[in-house]
């Protein structure tokens, strides 16, 4: 048995980012992507000294029950709900995640579901694939503008403020509520006042939600603040579904409570809360907000570097959750 540590990758991701393990490490790479069963889980981690997991990969004390090699779990998102972390620093596990590589393809794809959604581009596009485009009606497919609107963020982190920067290219006014305010020339650069969330949920046109999912944090958008949000108002989910209560959602949306809706992770993915589905004022989407080439060949970049410098190896290149 090689004195090399191993490594499992819980699924296929960009194999040239991966040999850079191989000169020390063993490696086995899943061949292809699917959901473990957390018996079949436990045994893949009780059989490696490190592992690269996803999403997908639901991680608690009964899964490293017999994981008495593992040393560090890197998740190849910024995410970390799927782990638990208590559990996994009382079994002396290191976690990693991958900050701050994908803020700007989640920035930009929270702008495209936020636009997509206010200009009806899911409905139309489902619309004219289905024949039904036979004569162009000015009154048609009417909209809502955004630019020179109120830009809402909950969540200021990292991803919130280049949310916020992109809204000056639309003359938007960005509020913001996060735990703790910017630093203030922070606040300056991304043009972004802080105001409570009672104010954020009353004042803004548009309301983006960039939220880690924590007990706290679960329902944060449910039907008493949605009730408080303008009829007008759009809402885009780029975090995670746990945050907004989807069945309150979907009576917003319906009842004309709530303009419209982008959403891309849902509460229980990747089943989607069937009224959503068949609403045309919501704009879905497979949880793709970083699914770019560059940015998961990113992601992937920093789990790799994190296992090889744990294993001393070259400088850490995430912020590990814990
Ligand atoms: C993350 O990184 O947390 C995303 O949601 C997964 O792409």
């Amino acid at each position: 048995m090689s004195d090399r540590p191993s490594v499992w990758v819980s699924r296929p991701t960009f194999d040239d980012v991966i040999a850079r393990l191989a000169p020390h490490c063993e490696v086995d790479v899943e061949p292809e992507e699917r959901k473990f069963a957390p018996a079949e889980l436990a045994a893949k981690l009780a059989a490696c000294d490190a592992a690269i997991v996803g999403l997908k990969e639901h991680i608690g004390a009964a899964e490293l029950a017999g994981a008495k090699r593992l040393r560090i779990v890197a998740n190849l998102a910024v995410g970390y709900d799927n782990l638990d972390l208590a559990a996994l620093s009382a079994a002396g596990i290191a976690a990693s995640n991958t900050a701050d590589v994908l803020n700007e393809s989640v920035a930009d794809y929270a702008w495209a579901l936020l636009l997509g959604a206010a200009r009806r581009m899911g409905a139309a596009e489902r619309w004219l694939r289905a024949g039904q485009w036979h004569a162009t009606e000015f009154k048609g497919w009417l909209g809502t503008d955004v630019r020179g609107r109120t830009l809402g963020i909950l969540g200021m982190g990292r991803i919130g403020q280049a949310i916020a920067r992109r809204a000056q290219g639309f003359g938007m006014p960005v509020l913001y509520h996060n735990r703790t305010r910017l630093p203030e020339a922070t606040e300056r650069e991304c043009r972004a006042r802080h105001v409570d969330k009672d104010t954020l949920l009353r004042e803004s046109d548009c309301l983006v939600l960039v939220l880690p999912l924590t007990p706290e944090t679960r329902h944060a958008i449910g039907a008493a603040e949605l009730a408080r949000m303008k009829p007008s108002a759009v809402l885009v989910n780029v975090a995670r579904g746990g945050i907004v209560d989807d069945a309150a959602l979907a009576a917003a949306l319906r009842e004309g409570r709530l303009a419209a809706a982008g959403l891309d992770v849902f509460e229980g993915e990747p089943k989607v809360h069937p009224e959503l589905l068949t609403l045309d004022n919501v704009l879905l989407s497979p949880h793709i907000a970083s699914a770019t080439t560059d940015t998961r060949r990113a992601m992937t970049a920093v789990a790799v570097d994190n296992v090889l410098a744990f294993f001393g190896h070259g400088p850490h290149a995430g912020h590990p959750p814990n």
